[in-house]
């Protein structure tokens, strides 16, 4: 008997529950605002300068809101995998990202290399993956983009799957400050970029 309800995540509701996994060939939409306030407050403690956030729903968080959905009335709509015709290279200092979770792989290696190519010195990612290799450095750009915080929410919901809040800087450009070096991250082999 199905007793629970998704009303704020249409896409999951159409599914009756189900993850819809077709990748990005159906928009993932939201009805309102997921995150709850004590993490946005949080969020904003990460952030360095002026700050894109792309795929932001209904977040009022950052100077310039992205997303694809015109229902969240974001500064810029468009594809976060491709930012190339609105969002110059190291136009923003902190670019903040929590993506649909249904991105084909593809659609999530494009999502990454963007976010640095836009990035000046902060990345903040949500997903239940760490986007790091086992020495910390970002899949994309292994010598120039560190992890250096990473920080785990869980939401109300009878099992919710843990958030991960990953933080990674650009260590040539960034004077690091906030979230603390996660070191030895365990399990799982390397594999390619
Ligand atoms: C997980 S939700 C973000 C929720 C937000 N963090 C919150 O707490 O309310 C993902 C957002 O990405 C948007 N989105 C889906 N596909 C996108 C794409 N290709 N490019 C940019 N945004 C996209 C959806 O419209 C949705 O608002």
């Amino acid at each position: 008997m199905g007793t629970v309800t998704y009303k704020h995540q249409p896409g999951i509701e159409a599914t009756k529950g189900n993850v819809p996994l077709a990748g990005t060939a159906h928009i993932y939409t939201v009805g309102k605002v997921l995150w709850p306030e004590e993490i946005e407050t949080f969020l904003r403690t990460l952030f360095i300068g002026r700050t894109l956030h792309a795929c932001c729903g209904k977040s009022a968080l950052g100077d310039v809101r992205l997303d694809a959905d015109p229902a969240n009335a974001p500064d810029i709509v468009g594809d976060a995998a491709d930012m190339r015709a609105t969002v110059p290279d190291a136009s923003f200092e902190t670019v903040l990202c929590d993506p649909p979770y249904n991105g084909k792989m593809q659609w999530n290696h494009d999502l990454l290399r963007e976010l640095i190519r836009v990035a000046s010195r902060r990345v903040i990612f949500q997903h239940w993956f760490l986007p790091a290799r086992r020495d910390g450095g970002y899949k994309k750009a292994h010598d120039t983009w560190k992890l250096t915080g990473c920080y785990l929410w869980q939401p109300r919901t009878y099992f919710g799957r843990v958030q991960v809040v990953s933080v990674f800087d650009c260590i040539a450009n960034a004077t690091i400050t906030g979230g603390s070096p996660v070191h030895g991250l365990v399990g799982g082999t390397e594999q390619e970029d």
